[in-house]
């Protein structure tokens, strides 16, 4: 297949970075096309550890990185990424970073109204990452952003940002009570960028039909969760974008009938940082084992992450709605030395048994996880490298996984290292 998509399965933090790592030795083009430095992966390789928010993790693969135009892109956050890259050897070429000219700028304000306004929500703060995400799509969506296009225009560009500091001040100052950011400042830092940046502008879409047309093999990696979708996932607990694979024929410009594989990734527990409702949440030594053993700390935010049972109910929408092929389940030697493991079947709802996932905030509050218990294993898993060097007992669990969701596995990760895989099927061979 010339096109295989990763996208998370849960809430995020799936540990999508090791699987893109992986899959990129396989492909010759990797894109992110939603999201933008809120995700964060971490990856790694030797005894290195490198965490990237933008910049597609098959970058340390040495394989083109292509950001899409459904990115929301930092430049600052992009420039400082690419040189501490470039430092370690990677990126060395201009040509192996390319951005959409179609991409949307964050900009000093939108960091600012999103950390404005998640203070004046108080007590019902959605728990952003703060890195102005939200704040630049809904620009997007009022067609009031900046794109890179625009940056590169020498001509309107400063009258353009001008004239959208003015506005974003007075709703900074006047509504959300925050500090006023100078004009001259932005443009100054804005020129700057677009000198380090504007060798890697491009046409993607263009770009990536070529690529297709000639049989080169494009992987796409989603950021975020399929329930952070902002419209399939726990609204408004989300994120600001479409997450699942659905997205990626609007973000990187691509027919959806170019999209080959698609990997749906989830650990084989639950987890999700910020606040909304999380059915299979543990707060008791369970979740905090879990959170633990599983070093369960965001990688962007560095907030711990709240833990709970593999929620099967999740998993499933996950796979209608994106059209999994296969599961990657990572973190199964994370499970080692829990006597019994539970796994959620289905939700009961106001005594009633359900299936899916319910839309209504209220509804999503009392659903209560009806679980399955299964017996667990004491023995390490990081050297199996085959299903059978697992313990029995964890191969009947991988085996549930896939009774329950209904998608066969295709990569089982039993420790943080590229080696600590068991890779069933290739995506790229099938
Ligand atoms: P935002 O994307 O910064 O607007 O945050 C909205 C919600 O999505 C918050 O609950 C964040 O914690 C969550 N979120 C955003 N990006 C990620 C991610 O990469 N992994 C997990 N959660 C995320």
């Amino acid at each position: 297949m010339p096109a295989v998509a990763v996208i998370g399965a849960q809430w995020g933090d799936e540990g999508k970075g090791k699987v893109v790592d992986i899959l990129a030795e396989h492909a010759d083009v990797v894109v992110r096309f939603q999201g933008g430095n809120n995700a964060g992966h971490t990856l790694v390789v030797g005894d290195e550890t490198t965490i990237v928010h933008l910049i597609p993790s098959g970058v340390l693969q040495g394989k083109p990185c292509v950001i899409g135009n459904g990115v929301v892109v930092d430049p600052w956050v992009l420039i400082e990424e690419r040189d501490a890259l470039r430092a370690r050897g990677f990126l060395a070429d201009d040509d192996q970073l390319k951005i959409s000219d179609r991409a949307h700028l964050i900009l000093p304000y939108h960091r600012a109204i999103d950390v404005a306004r998640e203070t004046m929500r108080g007590g019902a703060a959605i728990g952003t990452t703060g890195r102005g995400i939200g704040p630049t799509y809904e620009d997007k969506m009022a067609r009031d952003g900046i794109r890179f296009a625009d940056l590169l225009d020498e001509q309107t560009f400063p009258d353009m940002l001008r004239d959208a500091v003015e506005r974003k001040n007075r709703y900074l100052t006047e509504l959300l009570g925050g500090t006023a950011i100078p004009f001259d400042n932005v443009l100054d830092d804005c020129l700057r960028v677009r000198d380090a940046l504007a060798v890697h502008v491009i046409d993607s879409s263009v770009f990536l039909d070529k690529a297709l047309a000639s049989g080169r093999r494009v992987l796409f990696e989603g950021g975020q969760g399929t329930m952070l979708d902002v419209d399939h996932g726990t609204y408004p607990f989300v994120t600001s974008s479409n997450t699942v694979s659905g997205a990626i024929s609007t973000g990187a410009g691509v027919a959806p009938d170019r999209i080959g594989t698609v990997v749906g990734m989830c650990k084989a527990y639950t987890t999700r940082v910020g606040a909304g409702p999380f059915p299979t949440e543990l707060l008791d030594e369970d979740g905090a084992r879990l959170q633990k053993d599983g070093s369960e700390f965001g990688a962007t935010t560095g907030r711990p992450r709240r833990c709970g049972w593999f929620d099967a109910v999740v998993v499933r929408q996950a796979a209608r709605l994106n059209g999994l092929h296969g599961l990657a389940v990572t973190k199964l030697d994370v499970l080692t030395g829990f006597e019994k493991i539970r796994v959620c079947t289905a939700y009961e709802l106001d005594g009633k048994r359900i299936d899916s996932f319910p839309a209504g905030r209220a509804a999503v509050e009392r659903v209560r996880p009806v679980y399955e218990e299964l017996p667990g294993w004491s023995e390490q898993l990081d050297r199996a490298r085959s299903l059978d060097d697992l313990p029995k007992n964890a191969r009947r669990y991988v085996q549930a996984l896939e009774d329950l969701t209904g998608v066969p596995s295709f990569l089982v990760s039993v420790g943080a290292r590229r080696r600590e895989t068991i890779l069933l099927r290739n995506p790229f061979a099938s």
